[in-house]
């Protein structure tokens, strides 16, 4: 049956940082069987490998490698595997990202706000610094990189996360200006809370549980109720898509109406 040109990744090699878990490993999956090749890059090797045995089963193309993107030379590694291997790359995911512990601007301790610099937003950063030069080359590529909605606004008690997260909406909008002539595209996601082991796992405030946890945050939303990870990685295939040609720039808030 022929795909829907929407969603056809036939060919294309596509790059996923933070793949073996949640959005990362989800969206494998989902442009593995719409044709793409993939680059899985992650710190956590086991499940990462697990992940890759699973899609290569399945018939995918995949490669797959332990890469820390808080480490310039694993990212540049990661993107020069995809030349290596594939002779290309067309879509790049930077979506490796870690969650912070709870707690007001005063008492962030600066070594919390240099782990989140190192892996949110400068893991974002040697990213792009490496998939650009290999998209100029083919005048032809996608960037998506993985903010947050507390990269659109203030965030209670996450001080270090939402400054990071602003701060791959800077990159991403920069890096959209320069690349646009290059015919790159280059875009965020800002995904309100979502039910991922990020999410899932998270160490609730003393003496509340992580059912109370999600009520409470879901209150805040218009639709009362969290996000799947199906509902954000829909909306990544969407920004993926070889149809979407005149946009870029742009930081997609996926939201359940929060921002409205
Ligand atoms: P997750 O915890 O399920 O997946 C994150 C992945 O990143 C894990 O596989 C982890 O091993 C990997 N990772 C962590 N540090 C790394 C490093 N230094 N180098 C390479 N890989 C690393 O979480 P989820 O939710 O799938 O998160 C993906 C992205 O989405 C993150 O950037 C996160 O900040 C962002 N996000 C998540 C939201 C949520 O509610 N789940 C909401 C908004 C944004």
């Amino acid at each position: 049956m022929a795909r829907d040109p929407i969603l056809n990744f036939d060919g294309q090699v596509a790059l996923i940082t933070g793949a073996a878990s949640g959005f990362g490993s989800l969206l494998a999956r989902e442009l593995g069987i719409r044709g793409a090749r993939l680059v899985l890059g992650d710190i956590n090797e086991p499940q990462l490998m697990a992940l890759a045995d699973e899609l290569g089963n399945a018939g995918i193309d995949v490669r797959a490698a332990c890469c820390d993107v808080s480490l310039e030379s694993d990212c540049a590694e990661l993107a020069a595997s995809a030349e290596r291997e594939f002779g290309q790359l067309d879509i790049a995911v930077n979506n490796a990202g870690i969650a912070p512990p709870m707690m007001s601007v005063e008492h962030t301790p600066e070594e919390e706000m240099d782990r989140q610099y190192s892996v949110n937003q400068k893991g974002v950063f040697f990213g792009m610094k490496h998939q650009l030069p290999l998209m100029k080359k083919r005048q032809s590529g996608i960037v998506l990189n993985v903010s947050s909605m507390a990269g659109l606004g203030g965030a209670p008690k996450v001080s270090s996360y939402a400054a990071a997260k602003h701060a791959v909406i800077g990159l991403t909008k920069t890096a959209a200006i320069e690349n646009a002539k290059h015919g790159i595209r280059v875009n965020a996601i800002c995904p309100f809370f979502t039910l991922t082991p990020m999410v899932t796992g998270i160490e609730t405030p003393e003496g509340i549980s992580a059912s109370d946890f999600q009520a409470f945050l879901a209150a805040g939303c218009p639709m009362k109720r969290l996000a799947e990870p199906e509902e954000v990685v829909s909306a990544m295939l969407m920004l993926l898509s070889p149809k979407l040609t005149y946009v870029t720039g742009q930081a997609l808030a996926v939201d359940g109406g929060v921002s409205a």
